[in-house]
């Protein structure tokens, strides 16, 4: 038992850089032996930042209590900022309120995702020029991600003018992005140069939000209603800012692990392709000239258990809380100030839920209780799939992702064939919520099924 008031146990670390080598060959390996050696609760140190890690397999009341304590006693919003402030901009980091929640529900999605999806084999043309080529496979699922997601927030005209650019500001942030960064108390010539292109990106989205303003319009989009309804009652420029980190906010939400979603579903299903044809077949039974809207984009089973099994393989990130005051957690004290929580390859990776953890099944799905998705439920105690969180801070834009990877991996899938010429030497976990990032070259190489429209 711990001594009343006890900080947890620290596992041992090197002077300066504490246990960032171990955490960073394996952070799941890494909490797994913590646990075993310190129990439920304990602490270890990259560079100057303290976590405490808590088990959600061996104390799923535990890590419970972590995700559903509300936000003024343990704050995602404010660990992140902690977290990834340095590498983002803090001010990007803020709570998610009824508006947001509505502009990314189901019901909103529903009446306005057609127009994107139907630009997406547009985009897809031009990612992928003449009948065959050979393409940085990461490359071009950030630069789709990053259109549709344009798409979709900023409307049609938004996403031509801006795209593009924003596109290359991200991958300028997202190509520099990894634990280093995030924990190196230094200032960097890479963090100036993703400082440089975080206020571009500011600058485009303060620019659309100010024409949209002025423009009399009759519009029906995201953009619209984060005007609409996410303004304060501040002066104008401070709305201005306030709505372009709103916006851009969403945009950064929505891209990277949507991004890096696709590009592991792409290439686990061609490296498989017993489950490829299985996809194939219910994207051919769709009925030809029909919308490929939410509904019909739930009859695509097999496309649902596919990029869950990706996901699942790879959405190993952590789930992090801030301690806004003292918490009493399995009996020690967490001070305030304190960075908390569990990486979700814990769960996602545990051998006692999904036999043969490691291996690419989708299939598993089939044989599990599972949600519109085929997801096994995203809000179960004890905790069964963590792809997208739990509790408190579960993804709100979880409709979103499917809906647009759905609209992204149909076209994908049916239009092209794939090859995998040079698959990534890792996948490397930066330990923030979602997918782990590829390490090294995803090179695939396509052609063209049937002529596509050119762009
Ligand atoms: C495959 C794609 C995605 C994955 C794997 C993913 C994963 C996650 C995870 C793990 C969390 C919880 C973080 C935590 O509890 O610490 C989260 C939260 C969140 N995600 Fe996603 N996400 C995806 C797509 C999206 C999209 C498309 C949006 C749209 C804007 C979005 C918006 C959000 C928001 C707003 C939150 C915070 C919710 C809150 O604080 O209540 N995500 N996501």
């Amino acid at each position: 038992m711990p001594q009343p008031d006890a900080p947890p146990p620290r596992t041992f670390g090197l002077p300066l850089v504490g246990n960032t080598l171990g955490i960073m060959r394996d952070p799941i390996e890494f909490q797994r032996r913590g646990h075993r050696r310190h129990g439920p609760v304990f602490s270890a140190r990259i560079f100057g930042t303290t976590l405490t890690f808590v088990d959600p397999v061996g104390a799923p009341e535990l890590f419970e209590q972590v995700i559903r304590t509300p936000t003024d006693q343990l704050s995602l919003v404010a660990a992140y900022k902690h977290l990834v402030g340095r590498i983002l901009g803090p001010e990007l980091f803020t709570e998610i309120d009824k508006p947001m929640r509505e502009g990314l529900s189901v019901k909103y999605i529903g009446r306005h995702v057609g127009p994107t999806v139907a630009f997406v084999p547009q985009v897809l043309a031009r990612r992928l020029p003449g009948d065959h080529g050979t393409i940085d496979g990461l490359r071009m699922a950030n630069d789709v991600v990053l259109h549709v997601v344009a798409h979709y927030v900023l409307g049609h005209g938004g996403a031509e003018r801006h795209a593009d650019e924003l596109a290359e500001a991200m991958h300028v942030l997202e190509s520099d992005f990894s634990i280093l960064g995030m924990m190196l108390p230094i200032e960097t010539a890479s963090a100036r140069r993703r400082r440089a292109a975080f206020d571009r990106m500011m600058a485009l989205i303060e620019h659309e939000v100010r024409a949209r303003r002025a423009d009399r319009g009759d519009h029906d989009d995201f953009l619209q209603f984060a005007i609409d309804h996410m303004a304060t009652s501040g002066g104008e420029q401070d709305d201005l800012r306030f709505l372009a980190l709103r916006v851009l906010g969403t945009i950064f939400g929505a891209h990277t692990n949507t991004a890096m979603s696709v590009a592991s579903t792409l290439s686990d299903l061609v490296e498989h392709p017993e489950a490829l044809a299985r996809v194939r077949a219910e994207i051919a039974a769709l009925p030809a000239d029909a919308p490929m809207d939410l509904a019909a984009m739930r009859t695509l089973v097999h496309l649902h258990r596919a990029i869950n099994e990706s996901m699942r393989l790879r959405s190993n990130g952590g789930l992090w809380r801030m301690a806004m005051c003292d918490i009493d957690l399995g009996g020690y004290r967490l001070l305030r100030g304190s960075v908390v929580g569990a990486s979700m390859g814990l769960v996602n990776l545990d051998p006692a839920r999904y036999h043969e953890s490691h291996a690419y099944r989708p299939a598993r799905f089939e044989a599990m209780t599972t949600d519109n998705y085929q997801s096994p439920p995203v809000g179960s105690t004890p905790l069964q799939f963590g792809a997208f969180g739990t509790g408190r801070n579960l993804c709100s834009g979880r409709p979103l992702a499917y809906a647009m990877l759905a609209a992204i991996l149909v076209p994908l899938l049916r239009d092209y064939e794939w090859e995998v010429v040079a698959r990534p030497r890792r996948w490397f976990t930066l330990l923030t919520g979602g997918l782990s990032r590829p390490l090294g070259d995803l090179t695939l190489r396509y052609r063209r099924r049937k002529s596509l429209p050119r762009a």
